[in-house]
């Protein structure tokens, strides 16, 4: 929007916009107006917008967009929305992945992960697969300028067959939220992403179950498995790792209560 637009962020509109939000419970009103203001391409949109917002929509889906080790990823309606605490996963695979590795985003959402390991490892080789034909399409856009292919499918079964034995990163964001725990999420997550995108089973960590128990197919010699926890379920996620005879270790962010099973393939 022009900054001479009577709904610049200098205006009396302005500060309605924030005053509303602020109303609604919204703790970084100003910067979410910000945000709203950049989004809209009319004042009608503007409405539209802070209506949504107002009514409790994740603000990434309001506006289209969320960010992500410095990218603006794509975010569609629906699609669950990239979380900063990903990062650390992130930056634990860049660190440890070889030049121009092979990289699997499994369970890939908006396709986040591999945008962001794509942009960090230039020469990486981006493949994505998600069940979701909503993360599918909102993942495609995000990858296409990076020459990333995304496929629909449960799990590993959309992946190209030739894959197998060449994945040097197999970066897995699955859902991990207990299911007595999605009651707990904030409303933002538990009405606006799709229940299958949270739920990871009794103790969370069912889809996790399943990834590592085909990941030594997938991976090269020296590839690695990461997959994202809360810091209470890390021991228990790498329990299930070394079962499947991959060697496992934990990286965790208290602060963020996330941790990272890192495993690699027993030959690896
Ligand atoms: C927690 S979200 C993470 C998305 C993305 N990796 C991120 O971090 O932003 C989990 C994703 O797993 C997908 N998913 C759940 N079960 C799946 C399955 N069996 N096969 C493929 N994708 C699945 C959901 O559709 C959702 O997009």
């Amino acid at each position: 929007m022009p900054a001479s637009s009577p709904y610049s962020p200098s205006s009396s509109a302005f500060s309605a916009v924030v005053d509303r939000l602020r109303g609604d419970g919204c703790v970084f009103a100003e910067d979410e107006a910000r945000l709203l203001f950049s989004a809209a391409s009319a004042p009608s949109d503007l409405d539209a917008l802070v209506e949504r917002r107002a009514a409790g929509e994740p603000l990434e889906h309001v506006v289209g967009w969320a960010e992500f080790c410095g990218l603006r990823i794509a975010v569609d309606p629906g699609v669950f929305v990239p979380r900063r605490r990903t990062e650390f996963l992130v930056r634990q695979a860049a660190a440890r992945a070889p030049a121009e590795p092979v990289v699997v985003d499994l369970c890939c959402g908006t396709g986040a992960l591999g945008a962001a390991l794509a942009a960090l490892r230039p020469g990486a080789e981006v493949h994505a697969a998600d069940a979701d034909p909503a993360a599918v399409a909102c993942a495609r856009r995000n990858l296409a300028g990076l020459g990333g292919r995304v496929y629909a499918g449960d799990l590993y079964d959309p992946l190209p067959r030739g894959l197998r034995g060449r994945v040097d990163v197999l970066a897995a964001n699955v859902p991990y939220v207990p299911t007595g725990e999605i009651g707990l999420l904030p409303g933002e997550a538990r009405d606006h992403e799709a229940r299958s995108a949270l739920d990871g089973g009794p103790d969370g960590l069912d889809v996790l179950r399943r990834v590592s128990a085909a990941a030594a197919d997938w991976l090269a010699p020296d590839g690695l498995l990461l997959s994202e926890t809360s810091v209470r379920q890390a021991p228990a996620a790498a329990a299930i790792a070394a079962a499947d005879g991959l060697a496992v270790r934990v990286a965790a962010d208290e602060e963020a209560d996330t941790a990272v099973v890192v495993a690699t393939a027993p030959n690896g």
